[in-house]
């Protein structure tokens, strides 16, 4: 049985390109092919840029400084509104309560005989913790210091909920010691 003509002529260039070893080039000049080369497809560089999502933290502004970097070059970019709040009190019932108390008096359950020693840095509600900038609040939530572990899992503008928090503490307390 013989192949008709056209079929032919196609299995003919099936073998050249099968036996080719340069099948990338000719692999176009076959016809069923050409909606793979000729596609409607967007170019590089065609389109214009996707802008990014709204709320996106530039990489650079997330940059780990340590704890003197963060006390000098950080500014909080919050202020201290009703939802900042309640997500620094969030953050700070699972990360510092323990340690450092409900109220900041640093009376939290891990401190007290057998336990943490109760060290007066561990007191936020302090003349020297009222002192502190808000850069370096961040800075300790980022590196940790001795005991206090580092909170650099915390993200960026969640330290910052949780500095405004501390902040709060610090105004309800009847009177620094
Ligand atoms: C495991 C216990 C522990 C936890 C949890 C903890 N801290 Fe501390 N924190 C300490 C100790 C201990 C100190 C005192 C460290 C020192 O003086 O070297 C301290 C000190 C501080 C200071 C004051 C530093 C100074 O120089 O006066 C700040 C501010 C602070 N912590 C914030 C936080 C925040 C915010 C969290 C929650 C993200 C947190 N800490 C979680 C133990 C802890």
């Amino acid at each position: 049985m013989s192949l008709r003509p056209d079929l032919r002529v196609s299995a003919l260039i099936i073998a050249a390109v099968v036996t080719t070893s340069a099948c990338d080039d000719q692999v176009k000049y076959v016809p069923w092919f050409e909606t793979m080369t000729t596609q409607p497809s967007v170019e590089t560089y065609e389109a214009e840029p996707l802008a990014p999502v709204p709320g996106t933290v530039p990489a650079g502004s997330a940059r780990h400084l340590d704890l003197l970097a963060a006390d000098t070059l950080l500014t909080n970019p919050l202020e201290g509104t009703a939802e900042d709040l309640e997500q620094g009190e969030v953050l700070y019932l699972q990360f510092c309560v323990m340690c450092h108390g409900e109220t900041g008096a640093g009376d939290g359950p891990v401190v007290g005989p057998n336990r943490l020693p109760p060290l007066p840095t561990l007191n936020l509600l302090s003349e020297r913790a009222l002192d502190l900038s808000d850069g370096y609040i961040y800075g300790m939530i980022a590196n940790g210091r001795g005991v206090m572990p580092s909170y650099r899992r915390v993200q960026h503008e969640d330290r910052w909920y949780l500095v405004e928090y501390v902040r709060q503490l610090q105004e309800e307390a009847p009177v620094a010691e």
